[in-house]
């Protein structure tokens, strides 16, 4: 039989947390190809918490998706078949097909991937989006100095890691914040941060207050909520807040308030809040020095693969409730 296409469509939008019913599995012919594309099979895709704020009808950085469209996502796979010399057959890329087993790229949308530089699925991590993130938010946004406390939050996951990895390289003071006992033990063990805090831990204030000792000069922000609340009491002077994520409130239905309004006034903080898609240009010199560091063996990384795109939708319900452990991925072929 030939090959067909497989999508994943948001069948409506959900209400709170997302469900298994708010997506369909779509069959359909493979594209046709014009003259400057190329068909692409989707190798991995990647499980991004950014998808599901996009399934809300709400006004945002980018459009809301509507009831039978595609599930956005970024994706490597290898050229099968081209009508463009830049991207011969066999050729492997990284693009945003979304959550399907193959797609239409062109010369605008599509960049090589060069397997010299790791395995092919790091383009979906480390060395591509959620690294890019970690670079840029923490080197150009939260500026740490050597001997500076950082904290990150959601530390164990594809993101924040990465930050963490990064300050210590600059010399910082690192704790990470995790859900659960064996997150905590592999960021310290395994990534070099100084201390890890369970936030599911009963004595949790305490123990950050214990870790944080000389309080946090820079905060890279990945959940929010009662996680943030913790982090504003050990807040210091003229702190950065870098708001990168907010991950404990993208299922909610009813927002938790912003609660630490005193604390960024009494010890003057500066909140940056970014997002990584307006950013492009930092892209290859932050990829240079990330791909540079993982050669070098002083950055690590851990995926957490998921097999078949028909189990996409458990694996990202799974993730917005912390179930995953590293980068989350969905091998399609
Ligand atoms: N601004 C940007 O351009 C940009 C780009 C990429 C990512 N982000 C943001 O960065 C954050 C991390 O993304 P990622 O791709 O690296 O994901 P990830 O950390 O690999 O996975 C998500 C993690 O979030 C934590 N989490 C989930 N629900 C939580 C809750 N209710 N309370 C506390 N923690 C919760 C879980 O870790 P624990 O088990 O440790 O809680 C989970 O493993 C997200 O908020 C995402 O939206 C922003």
């Amino acid at each position: 039989m030939s090959e067909r296409n497989t999508q994943i469509r948001m069948k409506r939008h959900p209400a709170g947390m997302v469900t298994q019913d708010d997506f369909e599995l779509v069959q359909s012919d493979l594209p046709a190809l014009a003259d400057g594309e190329a068909l692409v099979r989707v190798k991995y895709l990647s499980l991004d918490p950014y998808m599901r704020p996009m399934m809300d009808p709400v006004r945002s950085y980018v459009e809301p998706l509507k009831p039978g469209q595609l599930m956005p996502g970024g994706t490597v796979g290898e050229v099968v078949d081209s009508r463009l010399d830049a991207l011969p057959k066999g050729a492997l890329v990284a693009s945003m097909l979304g959550w399907q087993t193959h797609g239409v790229v062109n010369a605008t949308n599509a960049r090589l991937v060069d397997p010299e530089l790791g395995a092919v699925s790091t383009a979906l991590g480390v060395l591509g989006m959620t690294g890019v993130t970690a670079h840029y938010g923490l080197l150009e946004l939260g500026k740490p100095e050597p001997g500076q406390t950082v904290v990150v939050t959601a530390a164990s996951g594809a993101v924040g890691s990465v930050v963490g990895q990064i300050a210590k390289l600059k010399g910082c003071r690192v704790v990470g914040i995790a859900g659960g006992p064996q997150k905590c033990r592999y960021v310290v063990e395994e990534l070099g941060f100084d201390a890890c805090v369970d936030y599911q831990a009963p004595d949790f204030a305490q123990q950050l207050a214990a870790a944080t000792p000389d309080y946090v000069d820079v905060l890279f922000e990945n959940v929010g909520g009662p996680v943030l609340d913790a982090v504003l009491q050990r807040i210091a002077d003229h702190a950065r807040i870098v708001l990168c994520g907010n991950i404990s409130q993208y299922n909610a239905t009813e927002p938790y308030g912003l609660k630490g309004m005193r604390q960024l006034l009494m010890h003057r903080v500066t909140v940056h809040a970014f997002v990584i898609a307006d950013h492009r240009d930092y892209w290859p010199a932050a990829q240079a020095e990330l791909s540079k560091w993982l050669r070098e063996g002083k950055l690590k990384y851990r995926e957490d693969v998921s097999e078949g795109l028909p189990n996409a939708p458990q694996a990202f319900i799974r993730m917005l409730s912390g179930g995953n452990f590293g980068k989350q991925l969905v091998k399609v072929s």
